[in-house]
């Protein structure tokens, strides 16, 4: 039995792929990645078939992590019933995957609601930007990681 954890952002080249790249080595590196199915997706469609963002794939590989075999796609309906967790990676992003489906409150959150330092609960989202929005991008999400699996883990898949 496996539980599945989707992350989502608006163009899912630079902050979900980073969460998607993320968890999935956490969970390796737990020896636990044939628990999980992780995935990725926008909700919208402006760069479907890409790869992740440079700034993503850079900050991605400072930390030994290689998100390259990553495409962004859009977020359809059929996810909202598929993944036993959504994860948005800011407010407007979660109003938007509402439109499309909805899961109870247990299964559809900000990532933020996870990050132990937040005061504010968006990532913020740093595409056009300098390599330090990514490096912060990062540093929230590797926060949120710990604490958002032992959320995963109570409540299991669906
Ligand atoms: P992301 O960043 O949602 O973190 O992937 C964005 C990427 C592209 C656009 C907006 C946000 N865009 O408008 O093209």
């Amino acid at each position: 039995m496996t539980t599945s954890v989707l992350f989502v952002c608006l163009g899912n080249i630079c902050r979900s792929p980073l969460a998607h790249g993320l968890f999935a080595h956490h969970v390796q590196t737990l020896g636990r990645a044939s628990e999980f199915v992780v995935d990725s997706a926008g909700t919208s469609g402006y760069h479907a078939g890409e790869l992740p963002d440079d700034g993503s794939i850079r900050e991605a590989a400072r930390h030994g992590l290689d998100i390259t075999d990553q495409r962004s796609r859009r977020l359809v309906a059929r996810d909202m019933d598929a993944f036993d967790f959504v994860i948005a990676m800011d407010t407007s992003n979660l109003r938007n995957i509402r439109r499309v489906g909805s899961l109870p409150p247990e299964r559809l959150f900000r990532i933020r609601d996870f990050d132990p330092e937040a005061l504010e609960f968006d990532v913020p989202d740093p595409y056009g930007g300098g390599p330090g929005g990514f490096r912060r991008v990062y540093e929230m999400l590797e926060r949120s990681m710990d604490p958002l699996l032992v959320h995963i883990d109570h409540h299991g898949p669906r």
